[in-house]
């Protein structure tokens, strides 16, 4: 199993990139807020009138509906319930994302199942947090981290960064998805989500 920490990691990769983080609940909000105050551009789609959309503004945060959201990203994270994913991907990401962006999960299933197949130019990865959104984001503002699983589902080859996790930036601690969890006597990792970014996959950004 191999653990990244901070050290390992180029924050400055996903700070020239553009996030958007689709939901905003209990994975949604940590992710935006811990990549927005690690200095990341962040936009959150939702949809208007929805419970989120203020909570969002009065974060600070920009936010438009989910179909413009995702128009401008580098990196669109899909932090909806699961069961949601599919039909907003097909009807408001796919045919808006731009080519080459990265498709980002906190959890396998819609990948794993086919409930979403992503459009071919997409690379898509995953960065679940083993633990709650709040926890993520308490950890954060208190300045540790959680450990996250991290997994890069589809890159090309070229597209890979020599960097162990570029992207996993402030990030924390990827673990290939396949691992086990590392002992509890090692030093605590940190999480990327816990940190500013969303992603632990190698980019070659
Ligand atoms: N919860 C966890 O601790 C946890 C841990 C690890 C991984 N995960 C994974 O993280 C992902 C998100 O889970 P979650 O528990 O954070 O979700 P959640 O809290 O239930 O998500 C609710 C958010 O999604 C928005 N939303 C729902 N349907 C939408 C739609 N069709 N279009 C736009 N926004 C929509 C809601 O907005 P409104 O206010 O408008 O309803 C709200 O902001 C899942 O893949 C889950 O498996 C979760």
């Amino acid at each position: 199993m191999q653990v990244y920490y901070d050290k390992d990691c180029d924050l400055s990769l996903i700070k020239k990139r553009k996030v958007t983080i689709v939901g905003y609940g209990s994975q949604g909000h940590a992710h935006a807020n811990n990549l927005k105050e690690s200095g990341v551009k962040v936009t959150v789609g939702l949809r208007k009138g929805g419970a989120s959309w203020d909570k969002a503004k009065k974060a600070g945060l920009t936010v438009k509906e989910v179909a413009d959201a995702v128009k401008d990203a580098d990196v669109v994270m899909m932090l909806i319930p699961d069961e949601m994913q599919p039909e907003s991907y097909k009807r408001e990401v796919e045919p808006n994302i731009k080519k080459g962006a990265a498709l980002a999960f906190a959890h396998g299933f819609s990948i794993h199942y086919n409930q979403i197949v992503p459009r071919a130019d997409l690379d898509v990865i995953m960065i679940a947090p083993k633990a709650p959104g709040h926890t993520v984001r308490s950890e954060f503002v208190k300045g540790g981290g959680i450990l996250i699983w991290s997994r890069s589902t589809r890159m090309p080859p070229a597209r890979r960064s020599k960097s162990p996790c570029p992207m996993l930036p402030p990030l924390v601690a990827a673990v290939p998805a396949s691992s086990r969890p590392p002992s509890r006597t090692k030093p605590r990792p940190i999480c990327s989500v816990n940190r500013p970014c969303s992603a632990a996959a190698p980019w070659n950004w």
